[in-house]
């Protein structure tokens, strides 16, 4: 039987667990042949239990992602506060409407071959969803109830040395417990750490950057020793060389442990001429330590980091290595649409590279702890973060949410947080709780200070906010005052008051936006709405169209460009998540979300160029909308708008000029704002064109867009499309990593002979992959779609879907192949090697 020995030296270095180079130090990676079933008994934690009928897995493993979905799957019977709802109504889609709610039992047989008698053992899991009981041969471990965050344990004395140990766990998901859908299983990675008895436990090192200026920087890193018995002066020594990004020593220091030093080595180490991290060029450094005691080594322990400084000015901003930095961020939701929540590198990656082009320089975790892998990404790829922490203190918002559990766990799972990424670079924002009930409560800014004072006390190098929505009692109650940084969801119209009460002489937009789209839906007439409802169960694409207490994407760059106090934003949201189907709340079976600026497939909706043109400072942006294909629109009204990055452009449909466009600079956060403005989209006009009264007739739109000095720089054109002719496949990578986890996102589009996008097409494509790779899941960005996320076939939608490769353990090439009624198929070529990327 095979079994889990995993060396991951590498993975586990890049991780920041510390370094699988000593042998003093090993650490396997859980991965394979797990066992897996949605039974329940006390049996199951009993070793020789026989499992051999349960389902195969391998972990990451999100079980709910592979449905089927039903309007039953924790159907809540509620009225949603914070969405203003007096009245109990059934949301059916509210978590996705799959069956994550209930048991589910994971077994895995490991040997630990560097395990003997004085080692020490720890298991590391990364999250498991959730209230997590571990046990190993036959006995309880311990339990972790918050499904986001990371949690280990000392497994020394359950281990068997040599032999075959057998772990067990239980998860439990209870109805009425989230609000959007939280996947379930041991959805993250799972690690067992091998150590001498005198070792660096984890996440032993705290590492900081207190001076940093161009001739050099102080890194500071202090280092905890565990070991057993009495610890002599000097017994023990610590040294460690900081190596640049090219391997190069540049720092060292060896330092012994005296009694004063209360168990932590505190070095002291200077970095000349130090390379900055910042999103641009996420330089990383290394702190490889090594523990001796007396001659003998006992542990390496490496700690990934970057040289930066965060600044908040009052009445001026943040500043990233002391240049004004504005906060063009999203809130993201932890799950890869048709991936699940269950954590996967390449779909990680490709999220934060689609922000990154459209502009973004942060995300919020929102409303939890990342991944380590997310985090690890952001780090290299050069993304701030801000990592959250609760959706729920002790007022619950949901039946079962987290306030069961905050008096016992919220200071451990805010340390835990907190321990895991303070040395990442990317985390520049601790983010406390999201618009949690006690807002309205005099006195529950204790409970705020409470949870600050820990991040204070863990980590007094990043800032610490919170969301919050209750602008009419946190700014008069203490309780925005009591906050770092006074962090506001939504009503931006409330920031001047605010700004006025407040001492912090700061806002920061920690949620924003909420407009609402379905990619390529376009609805008549083009007016700004709230909360619509239409039958097809889809919103406009022309982003105009938002929540009861949300806006539009311009109602808020108006602020962070006109208000030098307001200090950027963090949209809701970057994609679209499973769940939270607002405002379908009642519509099944819509159950995702419509706040994506990109959908759920990855795609990016039309609104990711109105940020682009305004975020995405290195590259230009033209682009118009709607798609130009329209059956039954001839002669009426049907405004184009064009996003792009340059001040003016003249529109022609059918080589008829519609005439020149200039953004309005004239309009502004103190002149616009009132209901008529809103209405005649005056911020609108600030930063996107519009042509309001250009009438559909089938053929050509093309736009020329000209500078500001009046040259024209740009054009492009958009066509109606013929008939359907072929399906186009773009990859998002063409060669992977042979690793068996490997992704490839394959961008399938519906096209005419000339390669226009047949944006009406709905018909179902199949797909086939050959050779070293496989087929893994698809999906179409369509909400209200319940088909299968693993059957190799969906509908387009809007003419297009996103069809997933993954990638074989062994090297060679997938062709991968597209395929659908009346049209010609496509093949594309996936290569996988051993080298990857
Ligand atoms: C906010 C909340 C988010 C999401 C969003 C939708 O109030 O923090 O989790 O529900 O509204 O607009």
């Amino acid at each position: 039987m095979k079994r889990n020995y995993f060396a991951v030296a590498l993975l586990w270095l890049s991780m920041g667990y510390g370094s699988a180079i000593a042998q003093q130090r090993s650490e396997i990676l859980l991965e394979k042949d797990w066992k897996f079933t949605r039974a329940d008994q006390e049996a199951f934690t009993n070793a020789k239990y026989n499992d051999s009928k349960w389902q195969n897995v391998t972990v990451p493993h999100d079980w709910a992602i592979y449905g089927p979905f039903s309007a039953n799957n924790d159907k809540q019977h509620v009225a949603i506060a914070q969405d203003g709802q007096k009245e109990a109504s059934e949301h059916a889609g509210r978590t996705g409407g799959l069956p994550f709610v209930g048991v589910g039992w994971y077994r895995n047989k490991f040997k630990v071959p560097a395990f003997n008698k004085g080692k020490k053992a720890t298991i590391i899991f990364d999250g498991a969803m959730s209230n997590a009981t571990v046990y190993i041969n036959g006995k309880k471990v311990g339990f972790w109830p918050y499904g986001y965050n990371t949690f280990h344990f000392d497994i020394t004395e359950f281990l068997e040395a040599g032999q075959e140990n057998t772990l067990a766990v239980r998860l439990e998901n209870f109805p009425e417990s989230s609000r959007w859908y939280p996947g379930a299983g041991i959805y993250r990675n799972v690690h067992i750490v091998v150590t001498e008895a005198a070792h660096i436990p984890v996440w032993g090192t705290q590492l900081t950057t207190p001076v940093i200026n161009q001739e050099f920087a102080r890194v500071n890193l202090k280092t905890k020793l565990a070991a057993t018995g009495q610890i002599a002066d000097g017994q023990f020594q610590l040294s460690t060389e900081i190596k640049d990004a090219s391997g190069k020593v540049v720092a060292s220091a060896k330092t012994p442990l005296s009694k004063y030093d209360q168990g932590t080595f505190n070095q002291e180490m200077i970095v000349l001429k130090p390379e900055l991290w910042d999103t641009e060029n996420p330089t990383l450094y290394t702190a490889l330590s090594k523990l001796y005691e007396g001659k003998e080594l006992k542990d390496e322990y490496s700690t990934t980091f970057g040289i930066r400084s965060i600044e908040i000015i009052p009445n001026k901003g943040f500043f990233l290595n002391g240049k004004k930095t504005q906060f063009k961020g999203v809130c993201l939701h932890h799950d890869l649409g048709p991936l699940g929540t269950a954590v996967n590198d390449a779909g990680i990656r490709r999220q934060i590279r689609i922000m990154k082009d459209m502009g973004v320089n942060a995300i919020r975790t929102s409303h939890n702890m990342p991944a380590p892998e997310f985090v690890k990404a952001c780090d290299e790829m050069g993304m701030m973060l801000m990592a959250e922490t609760f959706d729920e203190w002790k007022e619950p918002k949901q039946k079962n949410g987290y306030h069961q559990y905050f008096d016992q766990w919220a200071e451990k799972d805010l340390v835990n947080l907190i321990h895991n990424y303070r040395n990442n670079p990317s985390v520049v924002m601790w983010c406390i709780g999201n618009e949690v009930p006690e807002q309205g409560i005099v006195g529950a800014a204790k409970i705020a200070k409470f949870l600050q004072d820990i991040c204070f006390r863990e980590d007094p190098s990043r800032f610490v906010t919170q969301g919050m929505d209750n602008p009419g009692a946190v700014i008069n109650n203490n309780f925005a005052a009591t906050m770092q940084v006074a962090g506001f969801n939504y009503r931006p119209f409330a920031y001047p008051e605010a700004y006025k009460k407040l001492p912090q002489q700061i806002i920061l937009g920690t949620e924003t936006a909420s407009t609402i789209s379905s990619r390529g839906i376009y609805k008549f007439p083009v007016t700004r709405r709230a909360m619509p409802i239409y039958e097809d169960l889809q919103v406009s694409s022309y982003d105009v169209e938002h929540c009861s207490w949300s806006d539009l994407p311009e109602d808020n760059f108006i602020q962070h460009d006109d208000l030098p106090y307001a200090i950027g934003e963090f949209v809701w949201t970057g994609f679209d998540y499973l769940g939270e189907p607002t405002p379908y709340y009642t519509n099944w079976p819509s159950h995702s979300s419509l706040f994506g600026i990109v959908d759920l497939a990855g795609i990016p909706k039309d609104r990711y160029y109105l940020y682009r043109s305004h975020w995405n400072t290195n590259a230009n942006t033209l682009h118009i909308l709607p798609a130009w294909n329209f059956k039954d629109r001839v002669g009426q009204t049907t405004p184009v708008f064009v996003y792009t990055n340059y001040p003016s452009a003249e529109l022609f449909i059918n080589g008829k000029s519609q005439g020149r466009k200039t953004k309005d600079t004239s309009f502004t956060v103190y002149n616009t704002g009132d209901k008529k403005s809103l209405e005649a989209f005056d911020r609108q006009k600030r930063y996107r064109l519009m042509w309001m009264d250009t009438k559909y007739e089938p053929g050509t739109v093309k736009v020329i867009a000209y500078d500001a000095k009046g040259n024209a720089v740009e054009e492009k054109e958009i066509r109606t499309a013929g008939a359907p002719h072929h399906l186009e496949l773009k990859a998002d990578r063409t060669k992977l990593t042979a690793d068996g986890k490997d992704l490839s996102f394959v961008l399938v589009s519906v096209v005419d002979k000339d390669g226009n996008l047949c944006s009406e097409d709905t018909r179902e494509i199949s797909f086939k992959a050959k050779g070293a790779g496989k087929f893994h899941a698809v999906a179409n960005g369509n909400s209200a779609s319940l088909e299968s996320f693993q059957a190799p076939k969906m509908k387009a939608f809007s003419g297009q879907l996103t069809a997933i490769v993954k990638a074989d353990e062994q090297a060679g090439v997938v062709y991968f192949e597209a395929s659908a009624k009346g049209l010609k198929s496509s093949v594309l070529k996936i290569e996988v090697t051993k080298a990857g990327k």
